[in-house]
This record gives structure tokens, C-alpha cells and sequence, in this order.
């Protein structure tokens, strides 16, 4: 998954809101698929929501826990200054 951004995309979800988040990289519409992985063989991250709640999905593409974020951006920010 690339960089998109050195912070996390904030998005709040509603109770059964279905998501599929861009994995493979080729998306125009981070974080989300837009169907660009056609024919790659990579597959988007599905989830549907239970709950109203705030998530954070990576976007400096360094998360373990890809999709979401794991705060590996704050990392990079203490390595490069
Ligand atoms: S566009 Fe990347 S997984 Fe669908």
C-alpha cells in the first residue's frame, strides 16, 4: 500500500455502513477501492460497521495493521526530524 498522506484519513462510519478500503494502491479515491485493482489479483479490505463510531485508516502506508492505523506515522515524523 503506498503513502498517501503522512497523517491518517479520518472517517466516521454509521451503523451499518458497508466500506471496501483500497489495497492495492491504485485507487483515485483513497482509502477507498474504487475497483482500480481489476485484473491485479489484490483484493479490498471489506468491512461493515456495527456501530456509529470514528476510525482512522492509514495513509502513510506503514501501518501492521493495514488497514487501519497503527500510529507508525508518528515514527516517521520523530525519524526524520
Ligand atoms: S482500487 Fe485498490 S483494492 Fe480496489
Amino acid at each position: 500500500m503506498p503513502k498517501w498522506q503522512d497523517t491518517p484519513f479520518r472517517i466516521e462510519v454509521k451503523a451499518n455502513d458497508k466500506i471496501s478500503f483500497c489495497q492495492c494502491g491504485k485507487t483515485q479515491n483513497p482509502p477507498y477501492c474504487d475497483g482500480s485493482h481489476a485484473g491485479s489479483g489484490i483484493k479490498p479490505f471489506r468491512e461493515t460497521f456495527e456501530d456509529d463510531k470514528v476510525i482512522f485508516i492509514c495513509g502513510c502506508g506503514n501501518s501492521k495493521g493495514k488497514p487501519y492505523c497503527d500510529g507508525s506515522h508518528k515514527k516517521l515524523k520523530t525519524d526524520q526530524s
